[in-house]
């Protein structure tokens, strides 16, 4: 990977982490589930608000590395106004980008800024990190209040 794409990868992480977007409860919220990394005790919360399939609006709650920030941020971000299958289908997209060896340059192009999180994928305990808003988000659709990450997405 260039330092140029690492560096453009770092600032989004950071800019997610500093700046997190759809930071904050939705009390009405049709479905919610709190994703726990027992690695390292952090946690997030995801709440979403389901209509006829659809995400209708998504948000979070939590605390942790820039890394599980960042990635709830930037599903939040993705994932509001989708309907179910496509937001399986950004699941999908998301294991894809960290077990897969493509290219940083071709991720970036395919997967957009979601491509930021591929440099976790030479550390295992860090994909968790990456994975934990995930995990929350399937946890919160099957309707289940917590998911630990040793659990498979
Ligand atoms: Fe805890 Fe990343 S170190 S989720």
């Amino acid at each position: 990977m260039s330092d140029d794409l690492v560096d453009l990868y770092q600032d989004i992480i950071l800019d997610h982490n500093r700046r997190p977007r759809n930071s904050r409860k939705i009390h009405t919220a049709t479905h919610q589930s709190e994703g726990i990394n027992p690695l390292c005790g952090d946690e997030v919360t995801i709440y979403l608000d389901l209509l006829d399939e659809r995400i209708t609006d998504i948000s979070f709650q939590g605390q942790g590395c820039a890394i599980s920030q960042a990635s709830a941020s930037l599903m939040t971000e993705m994932l509001k106004g989708l309907d179910l299958d496509e937001t399986r289908q950004h699941s999908k997209i998301l294991h894809d980008l960290l077990n897969s060896e493509e290219d940083a340059q071709d991720a970036l192009l395919k997967y957009g800024n979601l491509a930021a999180l591929s440099g976790v994928r030479k550390f295992p305990a860090r994909v968790k990190c990456a994975t934990l808003a995930w995990h929350a988000l399937e946890a919160a659709l099957r309707g289940k209040d917590s998911i630990s990450t040793e659990e498979e997405l």
